[in-house]
């Protein structure tokens, strides 16, 4: 079983990002599960905290969930042209100390797809998120893309999709993946 780490972007109620996380979970094939992890909780950055306190808990269950998965799967919103801080600022507090950036992130491999509300689909977001994984160590997987457009008219108000074609492409990108990280972890 290839275990991946889903993380959302949006902490909204009736988030875009977070359907399409649970839908990626729905539609993963049969030898892949996707846990989902939650940002909601991780306060703002402050390296004094950090001193004098360590990471605080909800930084520390999302490292070791990610210690515990075989890649990441991140569901990036697209904030004004580049990526959200909220999701930023919980990977630099799963960045800290940087001695655990190895343990943590190093080597691991890592999908980026998102939803908007525009017709952009979170493509400037998703790009905004490749030097952070640069610095991190974390293998992206260029294998496909997946941008979510006019969400409004994608999910309904449960946050359901009903479109056969955008179910295809999230089953066949989340499969894509899957492949790639169970071929990574073959190779270790
Ligand atoms: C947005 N939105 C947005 N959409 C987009 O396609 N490109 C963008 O640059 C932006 N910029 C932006 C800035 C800010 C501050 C907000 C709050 C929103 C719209 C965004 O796609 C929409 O709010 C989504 O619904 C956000 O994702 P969730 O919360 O539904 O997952």
């Amino acid at each position: 079983m290839t275990k991946l780490l889903g993380i959302s972007g949006s902490l909204r109620k009736n988030s875009y990002n977070a359907a399409l996380l649970r839908l990626a979970v729905e539609l993963a094939p049969s030898d892949c599960a996707i846990e989902v992890a939650s940002i909601r909780g991780v306060p703002l950055y402050d390296a004094d905290i950090e001193a004098t306190e360590g990471s605080p808990p909800a930084v520390r269950e999302l490292k070791e969930q990610l210690v515990g998965a075989a890649g990441l799967f991140l569901v990036t919103p697209e904030y004004n042209f580049s990526l959200p801080g909220v999701l930023k600022n919980a990977i630099d507090w799963m960045s800290r100390p940087a001695a655990d950036i190895p343990r943590v992130f190093g080597g691991r491999p890592v999908a980026v797809c998102g939803a908007s509300g525009g017709r952009g689909g979170t493509r400037y977001a998703q790009m905004a998120w490749l030097p952070v994984f640069r610095a991190l160590g974390l293998v992206p997987w260029f294998g496909a893309q997946l941008h979510i457009t006019e969400s409004a008219k994608v999910f309904d108000s449960t946050g359901r999709v009903a479109d056969e074609k955008t179910r295809e492409q999230v089953r066949s990108f989340v499969a894509g993946f899957a492949r790639f990280v169970s071929e990574a972890e073959s190779r270790t």
